[in-house]
């Protein structure tokens, strides 16, 4: 729906972080859009804003960030140049719904954002998800595109006497199932993220130490950063050692799982980037180190502590 209410045409670029989930791009790619994959920050893991400028063309018609597990892009450095340049900016917020930058809700910075309620996120109703509109100029056609490009929503008000179709769109539209399920959910947010909070915080006090002595990165939040405590992960010291990691921890029946294979390297990502492939070397190395701990709502602290035992019993190669 962002790229429909974007006008995004054939041959449009749109700069996009390598280093995400294929629907960030997949979007616009459907409306013919050449995807520019940008490198990302080896701290917090999103998209590096020093690089941006540098990749934004007459062409560029959308700026794609993805805030990490919830944590920040380096927002204002990133709205200053989209700014200036007046280009709008489509937050992938899928990971950050509740996390803040410097006060400010994730989701509100672009013109507009979008939420996943995938499975794997801490609100879910099994696939899923929102547009968040932050620019009322969008609003209308948003309500047609979502009821398969026809003015209905209109017609529910009052305003028309029968609806026709008057655009495109499609059936972008939850059932009342599965939106009153997901309510219940965002009804129970404080419980919720209380849970995720004191998840996130015992991973992270039992192996800070751990990982300090054994050189392996944990997840950082900056100080501006207030995070919605979607993910933890690992950076281990190379791919071998993570595959070894993940094979011990399936050892003892404790799933651990990793992500993302780099777009810019996908099959096909190749395809449409022909012979202009991004050069990305951040992300290639993140993609082999990461590791994502067991992290859902109701997972135990004894559970933890056999993640946590597991991880520290392993013997690292070197
Ligand atoms: C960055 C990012 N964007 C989007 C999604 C999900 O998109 P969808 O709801 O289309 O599955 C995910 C994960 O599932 C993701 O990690």
């Amino acid at each position: 729906m962002a790229a429909l209410l974007l006008n995004i045409r054939p041959g449009d670029e749109v700069i996009i972080p390598s280093f995400t989930f294929v629907s960030s791009a997949n979007a616009f790619v459907l409306r013919g859009a050449v995807p520019v994959f940008m490198d990302i920050r080896a701290d917090t893991l999103n998209l590096d804003e020093s690089q941006l400028e540098a990749l934004i063309t007459p062409r560029t018609k959308a700026i794609v960030v993805v805030h990490y597990a919830g944590v920040a892009c380096e927002m204002d450095t990133i709205m200053d140049i989209a700014g200036r340049h007046q280009i709008p900016i489509v937050e992938d917020n899928a990971h950050g719904l509740f996390g803040r930058y410097k006060g400010k809700n994730l989701g509100t910075f672009g013109c507009m954002a979008t939420q996943s309620f995938h499975e794997t996120k801490n609100f879910t109703c099994g696939e899923g998800g929102a547009l968040l509109i932050n620019d009322p100029q969008y609003i209308e056609r948003a309500e047609i595109i979502r009821e398969k490009g026809t003015n209905r929503s209109r017609f529910f008000r009052g305003q028309v006497d029968k609806y026709t179709w008057v655009d495109v769109g499609s059936s972008y539209l939850p059932s009342d199932v599965l939106a009153a399920f997901l309510y219940a959910q965002l009804e129970a947010r404080e419980t919720i993220q209380l849970k995720r909070k004191r998840i996130w915080e015992y991973y992270h006090g039992h192996l800070r130490g751990w990982a300090e002595e054994r050189g392996v990165q944990l997840p950082m939040v900056p100080p501006d950063c207030e995070q919605p405590y979607h993910m933890f992960y690992l950076l281990l010291s190379s791919l071998e050692e993570r595959q070894r990691l993940i094979k011990e921890l399936k050892a003892r029946d404790i799933n651990s799982v990793f992500h993302y294979q780099p777009l810019h390297l996908s099959t096909m990502g190749r395809r449409l980037q022909g012979d202009k492939v991004s050069a990305c070397p951040v992300t290639e190395n993140i993609s082999d180190r990461l590791l994502r701990l067991p992290f859902y709502n109701d997972l135990t602290e004894e559970d933890q502590a056999r993640v946590v035992t597991a991880i520290t019993d392993f013997a690292f190669a070197t």
